[in-house]
């Protein structure tokens, strides 16, 4: 797989164009942040009307605009709030007013993968996907580095698109650290995947079940805690600096003998086997579809599950030790 740097970017690209940021949460703020801090001048927020992020974008220095009036003003316009929202707002906002030959950018490949959007036939569509949150991706940039951003074309009519994503990339930091090149699909595939099983869904269901085996089992819930999840942090650096293999050098032989004994047990051929279910349910759409149908909803599943989250003890063990100690 070839990895482009900076050096394989045109740097000045991006800065000719004129950029809407369409939303200013999690990716939208430090998105723009970065590329005015890499020279782009002609660079505006677009929220509607009301929107609690216009107060901060003003306060940052950025001009607010509604989104249909940034799509006739902007050559790129960058598609950085929610994955859901998308497909309502390019068509009743962006399509009726998009400049012929405009780009439009995703960080995310849902709303293409799943033809949610199926974008006018004279636009540029490119992904560029940093690989991590929006506050990593400002923090980096700030320390001269970047985190590894994926890039794709989904179209380019104009001949351009291509280049404009290196570009784009380069000016967010990650042509210092490495941007490769993937599709829609697979970014999109990839990710709702990794969401599901490894990161998001299983990790943190992982520290809960362990947590309450012990707490259950008449352990403290403050010890509990540490056990279970402060220390989830230090072998995440640990794994993202040696990797898996080496990392165990880092361990007792204790630990390591404990993995042994544990892992296989807990991560079973029953989990391997829902993994390929979660992943089919990606391929096919239905949990595009389920996602959809929350949100058209007023998200009770979203809602719901991040009440029993904010409900389960280990929050309390957490405030509890925070008093506690001088631990952040
Ligand atoms: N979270 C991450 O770090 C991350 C990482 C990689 C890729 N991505 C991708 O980046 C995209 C944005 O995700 P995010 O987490 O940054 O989103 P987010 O923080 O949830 O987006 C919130 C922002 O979008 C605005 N917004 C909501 N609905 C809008 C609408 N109809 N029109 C215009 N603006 C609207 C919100 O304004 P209001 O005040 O009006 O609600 C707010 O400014 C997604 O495609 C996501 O998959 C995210």
């Amino acid at each position: 797989m070839r990895v482009y740097f900076e050096a394989d970017a045109d740097p000045g690209l991006i800065r000719t164009r004129k950029i809407a940021i369409l939303g200013y949460g999690n990716q939208g703020r430090p998105q723009a942040l970065n590329l005015r801090d890499s020279g782009v001048e002609e660079l505006r927020i677009a929220l509607r009307p009301g929107s609690a992020g216009a107060e901060r974008a003003r306060a940052d220095g950025f001009d607010v605009m509604t989104p249909d009036a940034a799509a006739g003003w902007a050559d790129v316009v960058v598609m950085l709030f929610p994955d859901e929202e998308q497909a309502r707002v390019y068509r009743e906002e962006l399509a009726p007013n998009l400049r012929p030959g405009a780009a439009l950018a995703f960080a995310h490949g849902l709303a293409i993968r799943f033809a949610l959007i199926e974008p006018r036939p004279d636009l540029d569509v490119f992904l560029v996907a940093p690989k991590g949150p929006g506050t990593a991706l400002r923090e980096e940039y700030l320390k001269d580095g970047g985190l590894i951003s994926l890039f794709a074309v989904h179209k380019d009519s104009t001949g351009s698109a291509r280049a404009l994503a290196l570009s784009y990339a380069a000016a967010l930091g990650s042509g210092r650290v490495g941007t490769l090149e993937t599709s829609f699909a697979e970014e999109c595939e990839a990710d709702l995947f990794n969401e599901q099983a490894v990161l998001w869904g299983a990790i943190p269901e992982l520290i809960h079940a362990g947590f309450d085996t012990l707490v259950e089992a008449g352990f403290s819930p403050e010890v509990a805690y540490l056990e279970c999840l402060t220390e989830v942090k230090l072998i995440a650096d640990l794994i993202h600096a040696r990797g898996i293999a080496d990392m165990r050098e880092a361990i007792s032989n204790t630990a390591e003998f404990g993995a042994l004994k544990g892992g296989d047990r807990i991560i079973t051929a029953d989990t391997r086997t829902e993994m390929r279910r979660i992943l089919r349910e990606v391929r096919n759409g239905s949990f595009v579809k389920d996602l959809i149908a929350d949100a058209e909803a007023g998200y009770p599943l979203l809602k719901a599950s991040r009440a029993v989250a904010a409900a389960h003890p280990i929050e309390a063990a957490r405030a509890r030790l925070r008093d506690l100690t001088k631990q952040p």
